[in-house]
């Protein structure tokens, strides 16, 4: 499946998941990526891997419907089937999302249906759980909110920092990701009903 990756800023998990696609059998192909920001590194790094990468910077755009059609026509030119959010710290307004939903998966750095938003990681510290994790979901028009695809726990150390917690759910990320994508790029993970729908695999 043709996908396309939409990133704001580093794209470390934009690169597992090229790199997970360099792989022949792997059921996604990464054919361009897009930020909202010029100047972010992920751009460099998409580019040096041989994949299109493009900047659609919103103010370049008199408000965000038009910002949200650019990458919407952007999208089509590149034949985008799934569109996969990396780090992309924009909400994509609801006729984008309804047009494209199903087809749009997002990772968050917390265990959905807690914590959502920004700062996950010190958020958590600051309760003091000692789980935590990251969570691939289809997006919806609300806000981290969508049907949940895949998680992935950490542990929370007692003595952790906020740097040491989000470093361990990072390198989670970078594995649930490419998996999460498989599933849904082979049909197995679908969205129906407001719900993800699994089938043809066992755990
Ligand atoms: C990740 O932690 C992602 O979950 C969050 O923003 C961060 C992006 O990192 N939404 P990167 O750009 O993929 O390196």
């Amino acid at each position: 499946k043709r996908t396309a990756v939409l990133i704001s800023g580093r794209g470390s998990n934009m690169t597992a998941l090229i790199e997970a696609a360099s792989d022949p059998d792997y059921p996604a192909e990464i054919v361009g990526v897009i930020s909202d920001k010029a100047n972010a590194p992920g751009l460099g790094m998409a580019a040096a891997r041989g994949v299109p990468a493009q900047a659609i910077a919103r103010s370049d755009y008199p408000d965000k419907q038009a910002h949200d059609e650019a990458i919407d026509t952007a999208l089509g030119a590149l034949g985008a089937e799934i569109i996969v959010l990396a780090g992309y710290m924009r909400i994509l307004g609801r006729s984008f999302v309804e047009k494209w939903q199903g087809r749009i998966i997002n990772i968050h750095p917390a265990l959905l249906p807690s914590y959502k938003g920004l700062d996950t990681h010190k958020r958590a510290l600051a309760d003091g759980v000692r789980i935590h994790g990251c969570t691939v979901h289809f997006v919806t028009p609300a806000m981290d909110d969508g049907p949940i695809i895949a998680q992935a726990a950490v542990p929370v150390l007692v003595g952790d920092s906020e740097d040491d917690l989000t470093a361990r759910v990072l390198k989670a990320e970078h594995r649930l990701y490419p998996v999460a994508l498989k599933l849904v790029a082979e049909g197995k993970a679908r969205m129906e009903a407001g719900r993800t729908a699994f089938s043809g695999f066992t755990e």
